[in-house]
């Protein structure tokens, strides 16, 4: 699994297939975050979530952890242009979580924007375990994906929608799965519980605002 070659054209693809409810799925709870002092952003991609999330959170500490070397390039070069007043420190980190092991611990925000779909069920709990280990006790965590919900016509729509995005992906960066699937189960094993949940796009996308209590 690879999306360097995808990375270049991910903005501009999402812009033209969903226009602005990918990055509204995933901003939207950024105004319900109290005081955050360490957060790790996990497969975050070119860095659109990251200069938001600069702009509400005053973070001490963040770590931008994702497995293309493309994609840091590109948050790093957007964090260039964006001069963001009292910026602290970022640490960027080129590794594969689903081999990996998350670089810190006592992180008080993860964040995982559509990033935990590209998994396989076994992956997936295997990536979730080791970002909860690295979690605080009471650590919040920011989940943004796409999801299979609703009544028949929605449920169609989102299988119809999630079959061709994974066609696509298993030809552009050779994804590891075929099927979405949905990490709430795990979550809530692990202990964090949802506070805040919106859907966009008529039900396609869900974010989240969930709390290890
Ligand atoms: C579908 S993209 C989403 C990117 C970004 N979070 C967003 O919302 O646009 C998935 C991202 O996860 C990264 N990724 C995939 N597998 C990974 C892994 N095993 N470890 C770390 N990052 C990974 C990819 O390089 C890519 O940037």
């Amino acid at each position: 699994m690879n999306f360097n070659r995808v990375a270049p054209w991910f903005e501009r693809l999402e812009k033209i297939v969903f226009r602005d409810q990918m990055q509204s799925c995933r901003t939207t709870h950024l105004s319900d975050l109290p005081a955050i002092k360490k957060a790790a952003l996990i497969g975050e991609g070119n860095g659109a979530f990251l200069v938001q999330f600069l702009k509400h959170c005053n973070c001490e500490e963040i770590h931008y952890i994702d497995s293309s070397k493309t994609m840091l390039e590109l948050a790093q070069k957007r964090m260039q242009k964006h001069v963001v007043p009292g910026l602290k420190r970022i640490e960027f980190y080129n590794l594969d979580l689903s081999l990996e092991s998350m670089p810190d611990q006592n992180y008080d925000l993860v964040v995982t924007n559509f990033f935990l779909d590209v998994f396989n069920e076994a992956t997936l709990y295997d990536v979730v375990s080791k970002i909860t280990s690295a979690c605080a006790q009471d650590a919040l965590w920011l989940y943004a994906d796409f999801q299979i919900a609703g009544n028949r016509y929605q449920r169609w729509r989102a299988i119809t929608w999630v079959k061709t995005m994974y066609l696509f992906f298993k030809f552009v960066s050779n994804i590891q799965t075929t099927r979405l699937a949905d990490p709430s189960r795990l979550f809530d094993h692990n202990g964090f519980q949802v506070k805040e949940v919106t859907e966009f796009k008529n039900g396609l996308m869900r974010a989240e605002l969930r709390q290890r209590h």
